[in-house]
């Protein structure tokens, strides 16, 4: 692939200072070769400290994940600081993916609240638990564009949207870090770079095809993002893309993330991801793949064992330059001394205690989730009236699971179902019978749960997937809700009873078939510890959802990869006849010859950007300063926005753009801004959102990243299928 010509960027992308690379320097100055390996090297700390004391004496070991014991993490430290040569400390990360011990809503989720202050804010109550107990790097936030459902990753990302994605990654990066460095900020670690994704199948681990142009356009841009937002580190993928593994991409970690962007983090493998490009086959053994990851730009080596074991003999060699080595070894030591390992190694033990679980940062979780939440649908059932309630489903009292994936540090004892919080918000009104223990149960007699629905006024059923059923190595090849979890659904509406589906997921499942037997649904995703009382809320009326949907809800499986930002196609679906309405007699006649399913149509069940409200809004008074922009203009975009409803409520308008026609083929929409409005019933606001024309830039057909002159729409609307475009151009 061509290397383009950047500018790189002056200076440095992590905040040093010429105090800190003189630091650095002088340390590596006194550094051994085997010394500098040492802090290239990162293992799983479990088990005891004392496995680990002679290898941290010699300096063999540069970081640890898999320790959140503080304790044990001051143990470590001291032995690493008091009992080796240079007395080096250890960076010590984990898995901080949606809050530490306060579980946060999965990251999915967190994108659906469309509300980067608020994730900013759930990442740095993370980073104060985490760095309290020792934790001073996250392998989060995970930037991976994903626009396949059946991949399970998608639980861990922000959704289909690069500007979306990227918003949320900044937001992140943010909150763990702070606005300065100091020892409650935990290096973030923008992962997994790069397009681990687009997995072909959406089945995890598997091969990707992005073509230079898709990594530019879609891909990168939020690593580029995050990377100026000031991330301190980044993790390489394990897909190999166009043939070539992530941790030896010397065309996306050399000359992309170091040449064009000039980052000067730490680059660190996946687990194990070095080693694994021989079972690629992308190299013969361990010495093999340590000499590629190393010469593509890879500082810190997870779990293979491989810079330990081969890089004094490859440097020796001559295969890798020592200059090389260090160049790594400055990545990590200017971390470290970034983040005050060097003058503060170690955590009060006691101190840690106070900080989990703490008020405020349950509060922050549990206004994350009550903006999270994203109503599907309401045939007016919502809010709850008066009367008995029957709770039912595999997830209404499930605390572990309601946790999401990745929630390693989360206590279930600390979770708050919506069981146990909607006995506390009606009491005496709550009826429960589960139907169904998980969500994989297969039951074809639902007596019990019918006889008492017949009982009650409404019945809550808590639906979805476990915890386990989504996140790494857990693609679905069928995404319709598991298990006997639909006959439950249909048993409940053969009562009469109004039925409210509220969905516990970690991806957007195909739940069609079940919209018939709901008079309402509500997605939660995995919510996390505060899951419950802030359901309660939602389901009372006390908070008004506004979450919108960040990947688009597909009909059926098999429409598969489905996304809003799509091409038009030469042929773009104009209403062509479905399976469904062919006449059945009908001959031998034309169905269509346009971009569609016979039997699903184009279109998705809930696009991107979707999300109902108790009360509605009305956009209208669209309009632009300008009829025509030149490329180092603004573009004033006025429009008012009202609470046609009864209640007050919060929306998120959402700002599209079209591209008519370029160097190469346009996305039919891709959103460039977004921002959540609340108003009281009758309210409207007229409002202004400023977008820079440079906004509009791509990588075209040259190569060139730019805005390309011509013909333009733009929408301003409630989702990514709503709203009527005005025009403008750029000259
Ligand atoms: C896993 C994941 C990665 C995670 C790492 C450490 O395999 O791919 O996202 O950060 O290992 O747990």
């Amino acid at each position: 692939m061509a290397v383009l010509a950047c500018s790189r960027q002056a200076g440095t992308t992590v905040g040093s200072s010429p105090e800190v690379e003189a630091r650095v320097d002088k340390l590596l100055g006194q550094m051994t070769l085997q010394e500098k390996i040492g802090q290239m090297n990162q293992v799983s700390a479990g088990g005891e400290v004392s496995n680990y004391a002679d290898a941290l004496r010699k300096g063999q070991i540069g970081s640890i994940l898999n320790e959140v014991d503080p304790a044990k993490i001051n143990e470590f430290q001291r032995i690493a600081v008091e009992e080796s040569r240079l007395g080096i400390p250890l960076l010590v990360g984990r898995d901080v993916i949606h809050g530490f011990h306060t579980v946060f809503p999965i990251p999915l989720g967190l994108a659906a609240t469309f509300d980067p202050a608020l994730v900013e804010e759930g990442a740095r109550v993370a980073a104060l638990e985490a760095t309290a107990q020792g934790v001073r790097w996250t392998f989060s936030p995970m930037l991976d564009i994903a626009r396949d459902p059946r991949w399970g990753r998608m639980a861990e990302g922000s959704g289909e949207d690069t500007y979306l994605d990227a918003r949320m990654g900044e937001a992140m990066v943010r909150g763990y870090q702070g606005a300065s460095l100091d020892s409650t900020s935990m290096a973030a670690c923008i992962k997994h770079f790069v397009g681990y994704g687009a997995a072909e199948g959406g089945r995890d681990y598997n091969s990707t095809f992005l073509t230079e142009r898709q990594l530019r356009n879609i891909y990168l841009p939020p690593f580029e993002a995050a990377v100026k937002a000031g991330a301190l580190t980044l993790m390489t993928s394990f897909n190999d893309n166009d043939g070539v593994p992530s941790t030896g991409n010397t065309f996306v970690v050399k000359d992309i993330l170091r040449g064009e962007w000039g980052f000067d983090g730490l680059v660190v493998t996946d687990w194990n991801s070095m080693g694994e490009m021989i079972n690629h086959g992308f190299g013969t053994d361990r010495k093999d793949v340590a000499e590629k990851a190393a010469n593509a730009g890879v500082d810190m080596d997870m779990m293979t064992y491989g810079f330990l074991s081969h890089l004094e003999e490859l440097v020796k060699g001559g295969a890798v330059k020592e200059k090389t080595i260090d160049k790594a070894v400055r990545n990590i030591l200017r971390v470290k001394m970034l983040l005050g390992l060097f003058e503060h190694p170690y955590v009060d033990v006691e101190a840690a205690r106070a900080v989990q679980y703490a008020p405020e940062h349950l509060a922050s979780a549990q206004k994350s989730v009550e903006e999270s939440v994203i109503l599907l649908k309401n045939d007016g059932v919502l809010p709850l009236k008066g009367g008995r309630i029957l709770v039912t489903g595999p997830l209404a009292d499930a605390p572990h699971d309601q946790l999401g994936t990745w929630a390693f540090d989360g206590q279930k004892e600390h979770t708050v179902t919506p069981l146990q919080a909607l006995r506390a918000r009606f009491p005496g009104r709550v009826d429960y019978v589960p139907g169904l223990r998980y969500s994989r149960e297969k039951r074809d007699n639902f007596a019990d749960v019918t006889a008492a629905a017949r009982r009650a006024d409404i019945v809550l059923a808590f639906l979805g997937e476990e915890a386990i059923l989504s996140g790494e190595a857990h693609s679905l090849a069928d995404l319709n809700l598991v298990g006997s979890q639909s006959a439950l659904l249909a048993a409940l509406k053969a009562t009469g009873k109004p039925v409210v589906a509220i969905v516990m997921a970690g991806r957007p499942l195909t739940i069609e078939r079940d919209l018939p037997n709901v008079d309402a649904l509500l997605y939660a995703f995995h919510p996390g510890t505060m899951g419950g009382p802030a359901l309660a809320r939602i389901l009372a009326g006390e908070v008004n959802p506004s979450g919108k949907t960040p990947v688009t809800f597909l009909r059926t499986v098999g429409q598969a990869p489905m996304y809003y930002s799509h091409h038009m196609t030469g042929r773009p679906y104009n209403g062509e006849t479905l399976l469904e309405d062919i006449p059945l007699e009908a001959g031998q006649t034309s169905l269509g010859n346009t971009s569609y399913y016979l039997d699903y149509g184009a279109y998705p069940l809930f696009p991107f950007g979707f999300g109902l409200s108790y009360t509605t809004f009305a956009y209208s008074g669209i309009g632009l300063d300008k009829k025509v922009y030149g490329a180092d203009d603004t573009i004033q975009v006025t429009f008012t926005l009202a609470n046609t409803g009864t209640c007050e409520g919060t929306e998120v308008a959402q700002v599209y753009v079209r591209d008519l026609v370029g160097s190469i083929t346009r996305p039919v929409k891709e959103l460039k801004a977004f921002l959540r409005v609340s108003l009281l019933p009758g309210e409207s606001r007229q409002l202004t959102v400023q977008l820079p024309v440079s906004e509009l830039s791509f990588t075209g057909l040259d190569g060139k990243r730019k805005v390309e002159p011509g013909d333009f729409q733009l929408w301003v609307a409630g989702s990514s299928q709503e709203g009527s475009p005005v025009a403008f151009a750029v000259q």
